[in-house]
């Protein structure tokens, strides 16, 4: 029997298919579909910084009667209590979705400043949760604040929220930082166990027509997730730290070549909501049968054989493979 299994935060899993943090975690009887489907873990919808602050602003209003700076405050932000059940049910949740299913639930915390907010890291590792994963969802817009300035508040939110639990941490990033691969190393100097590749930015649209921005979430296609497998790729055994690729995993192709970039887990949002949870009972015997056709064991024997791990300076590599990529499409008539 060919072996499927691999290990993300210190938990050995049966395979590497992860629920990625949306509201498909939120009902237990989903959960425990998709356990049945044989998903490997979890991880929750997030419960947002700017919640957990506004619930305390509601305290300080309800104690102090400051009612109009309460009221702007409020004015600014969605109330996401339908989307995730608010801090104090989030907490419950955890709890019941313990009870509900075996595989590790991983609790997800979204923001991008350090604050009295993090302690919901710690509520969340009482509640039950087996891990945590951060979600540092922020584009600096300002033109004051340096890369060196955006990066460094990352590492203290980290060590923020590290300094709450002793959980396993993953830290899930947007691909648009200087430089990566010297921040993730940081990350990992700072308590993170993982880090989850990449968050996807849900880029509004213009209606030119009507002079309006267009706010729609679409679900996300294949040919997203080259931009993950390539840094997979490249930090794959230079940052001793767990890779998890979000953002473009649909097929079984896909989820092997996460693999063979070097990651020890897949998370799928997109791709479940489009064909239900079961769909991964599919992609695994799609799987099991490509492994069976190309003589593979398991998928520890092919992790991480297509990264950039024997190449001594990747640099260099990426710069000659791009002349050579202008050069072939210039002799293909490409151009
Ligand atoms: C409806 C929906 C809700 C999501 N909610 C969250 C969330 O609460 N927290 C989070 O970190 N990511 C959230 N995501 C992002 C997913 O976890 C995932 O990173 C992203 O969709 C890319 O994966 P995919 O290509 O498999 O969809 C959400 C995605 C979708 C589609």
């Amino acid at each position: 029997m060919m072996d499927l299994s691999t290990t993300y935060l210190g938990f050995p899993l049966a395979n590497p298919f992860v629920c990625s943090s949306s509201p498909l975690a939120q009902d237990r009887s989903q959960l425990r579909r998709m356990e049945d489907a044989g998903m490997a873990a979890v991880v929750l919808q997030s419960l947002f910084e700017e919640q957990i602050e506004q619930e305390a602003l509601e305290l300080h209003h309800a104690l102090d009667h400051h009612a109009e700076s309460y009221h702007e405050a409020l004015s600014y932000f969605p109330d996401m209590k339908e989307y995730n059940l608010g801090p104090d049910g989030y907490l419950k949740y955890i709890e019941e979705a313990k009870q509900a299913v075996a595989m590790p639930i991983i609790g997800s915390l979204n923001g991008h400043t350090p604050g009295g907010w993090v302690r919901y890291a710690r509520l969340m590792q009482q509640a039950g949760a087996d891990a945590l994963e951060l979600n540092v969802y922020d584009i600096p817009s300002d033109p004051q604040v340096s890369g060196e300035a955006v990066e460094s508040r990352v590492i203290d939110l980290v060590q923020a929220v590290r300094a709450e639990i002793t959980l396993p941490l993953a830290v899930k990033l947007s691909p648009f930082y200087t430089a990566p691969a010297h921040l993730i190393q940081r990350l990992k100097q700072a308590g993170a166990q993982a880090v989850v590749l990449f968050n996807r930015f849900y880029q509004p649209d213009f209606d030119i027509d009507h002079l309006h921005v267009n706010h729609q979430l679409k679900l996300s296609h294949s040919d997203e997730l080259l931009t993950r497998l390539h840094w997979v790729a490249l930090l794959f055994g230079r940052v001793e730290i767990d890779l998890a690729v979000t953002g473009g995993v649909h097929t079984a192709r896909d989820v092997l070549k996460c693999m063979m970039a070097g990651a020890n887990v897949v998370m799928m949002a997109s791709a479940l909501i489009r064909h239900g949870v079961d769909h991964v009972s599919q992609l695994i015997e799609e799987i099991l049968q490509w492994m069976f056709d190309h003589e593979y064991e398991s998928i520890r024997q092919m992790q991480g054989s297509l990264s950039f791990r024997r190449a001594a300076d990747p640099s260099v590599f990426e710069r000659c493979n791009y002349m050579k990529l202008l050069r072939d499409a210039m002799q293909h008539r490409l151009m």
